[in-house]
């Protein structure tokens, strides 16, 4: 009989692993999905408006989405450097990529802050930067994926 306390099971790790890819991905869809969204869908529809209720509508909906894209960054962090410490022994190319995939991170975090900002007039400009470096890391995501 296996006496094994229930905390050092095998099956843990799996959990905490499937766990924080749950996380991973839900924060990128939320942030890359919700920038995507506002660029594509509401910028356009909101172009439409008058100045003023333009700038108010673009206002309401910067302040509800902050507190997802703040979750979100949060959430990519965490599971994030989870994932990076539980499987060590990268190849060097493996490590470059890496580092290009933190370079976007960095501008896609803080394009984040700016764009939700108040009376930012150059927010949809901002926000087609952003997307743009969103689906690069999602794509550099994959190819890491395949070389370890
Ligand atoms: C805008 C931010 C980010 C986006 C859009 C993003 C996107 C992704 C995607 C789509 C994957 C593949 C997930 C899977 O197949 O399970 C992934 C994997 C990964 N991400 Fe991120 N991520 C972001 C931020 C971060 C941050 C901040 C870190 C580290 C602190 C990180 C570390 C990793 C690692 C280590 C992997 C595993 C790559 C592999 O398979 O070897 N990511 N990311």
């Amino acid at each position: 009989m296996d006496h094994t306390p229930i905390v050092y099971s095998k099956a843990m790790p799996d959990i905490l692993t499937v766990i924080m890819r749950w996380l991973h991905i839900s924060s990128m869809a939320t942030l890359v999905g919700g920038i995507l969204y506002a660029r594509l869908v509401m910028a356009p529809a909101v172009a439409t408006l008058s100045p003023d209720s333009g700038n108010e509508l673009g206002n309401k909906a910067a302040a509800k989405y902050r507190p997802l894209a703040v979750a979100a960054m949060i959430g990519l962090i965490i599971s994030g450097l989870y994932k990076l410490l539980s499987t060590p022994g990268h190849t060097a190319r493996y490590q470059m990529l890496f580092g290009i995939k933190m370079l976007l991170v960095l501008h896609v975090f803080a394009v984040a802050f700016l764009v939700v900002k108040p009376d930012n007039p150059r927010r949809t400009r901002m926000m087609t930067g952003m997307l743009i470096s969103g689906l690069c890391i999602v794509l550099l995501s994959a190819w890491l994926s395949r070389i370890f």
